[in-house]
């Protein structure tokens, strides 16, 4: 399982060219995608720049109303899919676009409406559409790579009661992962992996034992920690190697499987 961050944009080549040497070897591949830069920016062309709101707890996430959403999904399914659909292509991957709605691979429940600050107003949020994931189905995927297909996947999520709803693409592909008992998680992003100091990028750190992660998970910040917190999910949940690395890189999975970026451990530090 490869998820590639929104944060590469164009800087995807690498990691092209490495799924199709693993799918070319037979490997059983699936890509993970996110697209909330993407998204941002769509939203923006379209005039209704995308909206931040911010948790009592002071967490920022995205305002998912209606036209987000719609921006949201035509970044991911109309811009961002295709262009790495037809990049695998190009590369030899036969590969195959997908969302969670597709075949109903990736349910989810819809986030209750909170009270929430949005452009400096606190008021209660009744129409976010995003949510928890709360099954998944993973059958057209096995389908798919008994096929020798390479499936491409993405938010959004499958609300069980009608409509599409946005999830976390970190969360996304560390339940995917699972659902597909993966030997790897490797989370591609535009950084090395999780940085003790985010503005250092040789401040790296190399293995997050599960012992030190209720403190490495105290200590990121921003969207690092939600990725901190799915690789972990993933990797206390049974997918035995599970990696952040930096995706920016010539052959960023090949060197995540050989011990490049953040890996996850048993244990203790040494
Ligand atoms: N401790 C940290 N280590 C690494 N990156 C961090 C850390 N804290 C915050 N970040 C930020 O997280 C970003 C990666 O998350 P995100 O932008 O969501 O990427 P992606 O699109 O790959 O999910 C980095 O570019 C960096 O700015
Ligand atoms: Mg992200």
């Amino acid at each position: 399982m490869i998820k590639v961050g929104g944060s590469l944009g164009a800087e995807m080549a690498g990691a092209c060219a490495d799924i199709a040497e693993l799918a070319g070897q037979g490997g059983e591949v699936v890509v993970v995608h996110g697209g909330g830069a993407e998204a941002d920016r769509l939203a923006a062309e379209l005039g209704r720049p995308a909206r931040t709101m911010t948790a009592r707890n002071g967490r920022h996430s995205r305002y998912t109303d209606a036209p987000a959403l719609d921006a949201l999904a035509m970044a991911m399914l109309g811009r961002l899919k295709p262009a790495l659909v037809t990049a695998l292509s190009r590369a030899g991957v036969r590969a195959v676009g997908l969302s969670g709605i597709d075949g109903s691979l990736v349910t989810a429940r819809r986030t209750p409406p909170a009270r929430v600050v949005v452009d400096g107003v606190e008021r209660v949020v009744r129409d976010d559409f995003s949510g928890r994931i709360h099954e998944v189905v993973p059958d057209l995927l096995v389908t798919l790579l008994g096929g020798g297909y390479v499936p491409v996947v993405s938010p959004p999520a499958l609300d069980p009661a009608g409509g599409m709803l946005n999830v976390d693409a970190d969360r996304f592909a560390a339940r995917l992962s699972v659902a597909l008992a993966a030997d790897w998680l490797i989370i591609l992003s535009n950084v090395p992996g999780l940085l003790r100091d985010p503005a250092d990028p040789t401040s790296l750190v190399t293995e997050v034992p599960c012992e030190e992660l209720s403190r490495h998970l105290n200590d990121a910040g921003g969207r690092m920690k939600v990725k901190l917190q799915s690789a972990a999910e993933a990797f206390l949940t049974g997918v035995p190697h599970v990696v952040l690395a930096d995706g920016r890189q010539d052959s960023p999975v090949l060197a995540a499987r050989a011990g490049a970026g953040t890996t996850f451990v048993k244990g203790t530090s040494r």
